[in-house]
């Protein structure tokens, strides 16, 4: 068969050839690629700063100062860093808050975002309490993995804790969840010694017949949440406690970047986990971004740099010029942070303005 000869303008070869090489050293975006080699493949997006309970551990008693409306990101500003993200190789974002499902546009952010290719999976982590009334609709647009906060199992010292009504409502999300096929669903709690320590048992007996993930979070440290070393309860004293009852809890794999160590009793339907953010760190493994419900972006839950993707969005910035700022962000992500009692005394935001 005759030979054909394309004509390869020089440019478009050496083009070509860089990018070959960029895509032998670096399989993923430079740009979300730290100093360390971490890179970021997991965006959690903070959807609004409002919530509807009040969690004494993540929203100071006397409120917060809401942002102006005009300065919150809107619904196609979302979807545009989404996708820049995403084009850079974001596999998974998760959408949070305060609480993500109390935004009216939650399901036309999710059903867009489904579209993007790249992106594997969408999840939410939501307080639960107008999720079994939105469910089959989040289902249906694309929703893949759901976490339920859940920090105790009697409705009064439950409603103690997040300060308002609701913990039927809680449950019956999380049942809801578990009929229309979630697996595991994941249920965060927040152990808080002389608060709900008491309930770590009933917490793991939950697991016995439903397909959950408990997952215990150390309780952490942010600006109003008058935490202290002594209510905090750790992975090893969780453990210690867990195992006198279960002397056989197994411990299970997880993947390089999973932050949750998982254990399950032999025989139950479940499993449970514990996210040790404050006794045994994990930023060794760290693949998370955050981006602020007014467009900051924080490459650490515990450090308090932020960049505002808003003001170079609303100037009317190239998505280059975006990158090299992102880039830049990324770059400057510490090694580790600060350890508990530093972050305790350094200035934060409060959880509910940062997006767990
Ligand atoms: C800030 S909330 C936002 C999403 C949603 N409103 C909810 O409660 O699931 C995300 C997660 O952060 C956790 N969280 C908040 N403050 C915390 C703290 N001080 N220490 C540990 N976890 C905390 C909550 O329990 C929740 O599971
Ligand atoms: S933890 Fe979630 S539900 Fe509780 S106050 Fe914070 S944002 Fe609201």
């Amino acid at each position: 068969s005759p030979l054909l000869t394309v004509k390869v303008p020089l440019s478009c070869c050496l083009y070509s050839q860089e990018r070959l090489r960029d895509d032998r050293i670096l399989p993923f975006s430079a740009f979300l690629t730290d100093s360390f080699g971490r890179r970021h493949s997991y965006l959690r997006i903070s959807l609004t700063e409002k919530c509807n309970l009040r969690c004494q551990y993540c929203m100071p008693e006397e409120g917060v100062k809401l942002t102006p409306r005009s300065q919150l990101l809107s619904t196609s500003e979302v979807l545009t860093l989404a996708r820049l993200f995403v084009q850079e190789g974001v596999e998974k974002i998760r959408l949070t808050g305060g609480e993500p499902l109390i935004r009216p546009d939650v399901l036309d952010i999710i059903s867009e975002l489904r579209k993007l290719e790249g992106l594997k999976t969408i999840a939410v982590t939501t307080n639960g309490m107008n999720l079994a009334r939105l469910l089959p609709k989040l289902k249906e647009t694309g929703l893949d993995l759901i976490n339920i906060s859940l920090d105790s199992l009697v409705p009064a010292k439950f409603e103690f804790i997040v300060r308002r009504k609701g913990f039927h409502k809680v449950m019956e999300g999380i049942d809801k969840a578990i009929e229309m096929g979630y697996n595991p669903v994941k249920v965060n709690c927040v152990i808080m010694r002389g608060l709900n320590e008491d309930e770590l048992l009933d917490f793991v007996a939950l697991t016995e017949k439903k397909p959950l993930e408990v997952r215990f979070i150390e309780y952490m440290p942010f600006d109003g949440n008058k935490w202290n070393f002594k209510k905090m309860v750790s992975y090893q004293e969780m453990l210690d406690r867990i195992r006198q009852q279960w002397p056989n809890l197994e411990k299970l794999q997880t993947g390089q970047t999973d932050t949750a160590k998982t254990f399950q009793v032999p025989g139950f339907k479940g499993q449970v986990g514990f996210i040790t953010s404050m006794s045994e760190h994990f930023c060794g493994s760290c693949n998370r971004l955050r981006i602020t419900a007014d467009g900051n972006l924080k490459v650490c839950l515990f450090g308090n740099s932020e960049v505002s993707l808003r003001d170079v969005l609303r100037s009317g910035a190239p998505d280059e010029e975006l990158l090299q700022i992102i880039g830049a962000a990324v770059g400057r992500k510490k090694k580790q942070h600060a350890g508990m009692f530093s972050i305790s005394q350094m200035k934060n935001r409060p959880m509910i303005l940062i997006g767990g």
